[in-house]
C-alpha cells in the first residue's frame, strides 16, 4: 500500500526551512495553513513581472490575466465541476453574505430555510438573515446533539417538508471534525424538492470534493486553509447561476461569473491559486508516477493519502485526550473520511489559556477561541468567551510533530 512520504510533502511548504516559522509544531492548521511552493511561486512571478490589470493589450497584462483563467480551469477540473462554475471572492464569509443577498430576492413569505447550529457562521448567519424585515421568510434550526455536538439526520428528515427552499449545512464541522456524508445529503434535500448549500472550509484542506459525485447546488471554502492565498471559492451549479438574481454591476450580467462576486477580482491571489493544484499533481505524480488516471481519479487517491495519514496522527492525540478525561467535542476516534483530524476539547480542571501557553513554551502552537461556531458552544453548554482549544493537523504535520503536542499536553492536563 502506498503512503506518504512526509519528506516530500514537507520539502514542498517553505515555511518549514524557515527560521521563524521551521521550528514551531504547528497545530492551528483549521484556522489557515501553510502557502505550498508552487502557489508562492506564482504570487511571486504576479508581484514582479505582472502586477498589471489583466486582460489588456500588453504581454505582462495578459500573462496576468492567462493565469486567473488557469485558476478557474484548474479548480474546475480538480473539483470535477462544469466550466464555468467555479468563481473567487474575497472569503467564504463575503460569499454566502452576497450569495444570500441573491436568492433573498426570490424567496416570498412562508418559505422556509433550514441551517444548522453546528456550523461555522458563515454559513448560519447570512440565511438566517433571509428572514428580517417583514419577508415572512422561516428559518429552522438542524440542531446537535448537546452533549455531542453531533448532527443527526433524522432530525433534518423531520425538519424538511414542502415549504423548504433551501439547506444549508457544512461537510465536516470545524469543531466536531465530523465529516458528514453530504453525498446522501444532497440526494435527501432534491428529494424534498429543495436546494443545498455546502461549507467545504474544514473538510477541503483534508481533500479535493467531486462535487459532480456529490451534486450540491452550491459549495464554498476558503483558499488560505488549501495551502492557497488568502480567497473564497464559490461553486454554484451552471443551471441555477445563469438565472441567479444579479448582484454584480447591471453591464457584466450577461456574464455568469460575475453575478454573485460584485467585488472586484484579487488578481494576484486568483493568479497564484491554481498552485494549489500544481501542488496536487506534484504529490500525485510522486506516489503514484503518470498512469493516465484522469483528474478526479488522482485527486481522490491523493485525498485517500491525506486520510489515512491523518487519522493515524489523530487517533494518537485523541488517545491522550481520552485518558485525560477531557471533554472532547465530537467523535472521539478518527477514521479516514469520516473524522477529521481537526480536535477541539475542554479540560475541567486546566484553563485554555494556561494549556495554549504551556504548549507554546514548548513551541507548539494550537488555537483557543470559539472559532466562530458560537452557536455549537453555545449549544453544548459551554461559554463561548471562554471557547476551546482546538489542535488542528493536516496532511504535513509528522510524527515527530504529534511526540512535542503530546508530551507537552501530557504535562499540563
Ligand atoms: C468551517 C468554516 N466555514 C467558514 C469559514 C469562514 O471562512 P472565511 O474566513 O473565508 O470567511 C471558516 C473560517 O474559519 C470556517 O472554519
Amino acid at each position: 500500500m502506498t503512503t506518504l512520504d512526509l519528506d516530500f510533502v514537507r520539502s514542498q511548504f517553505p515555511a518549514f526551512a524557515h527560521p521563524d516559522c521551521g521550528k514551531w509544531a504547528f497545530f492551528e492548521n483549521a484556522g489557515g495553513s501553510y502557502a505550498a511552493k508552487p502557489v508562492i511561486d506564482k504570487l511571486q512571478h504576479y508581484m514582479v513581472a505582472a502586477k498589471v490589470q489583466p486582460y489588456g493589450p500588453s504581454d505582462p497584462s495578459e500573462d496576468t490575466g492567462n493565469a486567473m483563467d488557469l485558476s478557474h480551469a484548474r479548480f474546475e477540473a480538480a473539483l470535477n465541476a462544469e466550466p464555468g462554475s467555479v468563481m473567487f471572492g474575497p472569503s467564504t464569509t463575503m460569499n454566502t453574505y452576497v450569495l444570500a443577498q441573491a436568492l433573498r430576492e426570490e424567496l416570498s413569505a412562508g418559505d422556509e430555510v433550514i441551517v444548522t447550529n453546528q456550523d461555522h457562521e458563515a454559513n448560519i448567519g447570512s440565511w438566517r438573515r433571509l428572514s428580517d424585515g417583514n419577508s415572512g421568510v422561516v428559518v429552522r434550526e438542524w440542531s446537535a446533539n448537546p452533549e455531542s455536538g453531533r448532527l443527526d439526520v433524522a432530525d433534518l428528515d423531520n425538519l424538511i417538508n414542502d415549504r423548504t427552499k433551501y439547506v444549508f449545512a457544512t461537510h465536516c464541522s470545524n469543531l466536531a471534525g465530523e465529516i458528514h456524508d453530504v453525498t446522501a445529503l444532497v440526494k435527501l434535500v432534491h428529494d424534498a424538492g429543495a436546494r443545498i448549500g455546502i461549507d467545504g472550509v474544514s473538510y477541503t484542506p483534508h481533500g479535493m470534493p467531486d462535487l459532480k459525485a456529490i451534486g450540491a447546488d452550491f459549495y464554498y471554502f476558503s483558499l488560505y486553509k488549501t495551502y492557497g492565498p488568502h480567497q473564497g471559492l464559490l461553486y454554484v451549479k451552471p443551471e441555477i447561476l445563469k438565472d441567479i438574481p444579479n448582484q454584480g454591476h447591471f453591464f457584466n450580467a450577461e456574464f455568469p461569473d460575475k453575478r454573485v462576486t460584485p467585488a472586484g477580482p484579487m488578481h494576484g491571489e486568483i493568479a497564484c491559486a491554481s498552485g494549489v493544484i500544481d501542488y496536487y499533481d506534484a504529490v500525485d505524480a510522486h506516489h503514484f508516477g503518470d498512469d493516465g488516471a484522469d483528474t478526479a481519479a488522482r485527486m481522490a487517491r491523493v485525498g485517500h493519502l491525506f486520510a489515512e495519514h491523518e487519522a493515524a496522527l489523530a487517533n494518537r492525540v485523541l488517545a491522550l485526550l481520552r485518558d485525560k478525561n477531557v471533554r472532547i467535542i465530537g467523535p472521539d476516534t478518527a477514521e479516514p473520511h469520516k473524522r477529521a483530524a481537526t480536535i477541539a476539547f475542554k479540560s475541567p480542571t486546566v484553563a485554555n489559556d494556561a494549556i495554549a501557553n504551556h504548549l507554546r513554551s514548548h513551541d507548539v502552537a494550537c488555537g483557543v477561541s470559539d472559532f466562530y461556531a458560537y452557536r455549537l458552544i453555545e449549544a453544548l453548554g459551554m461559554n463561548p468567551e471562554e471557547g476551546v482549544v482546538r489542535v488542528s493537523m493536516v496532511h504535513y504535520n509528522s510524527a515527530d510533530d504529534v511526540d512535542r503536542l503530546l508530551t507537552a499536553l501530557d504535562d499540563v492536563l
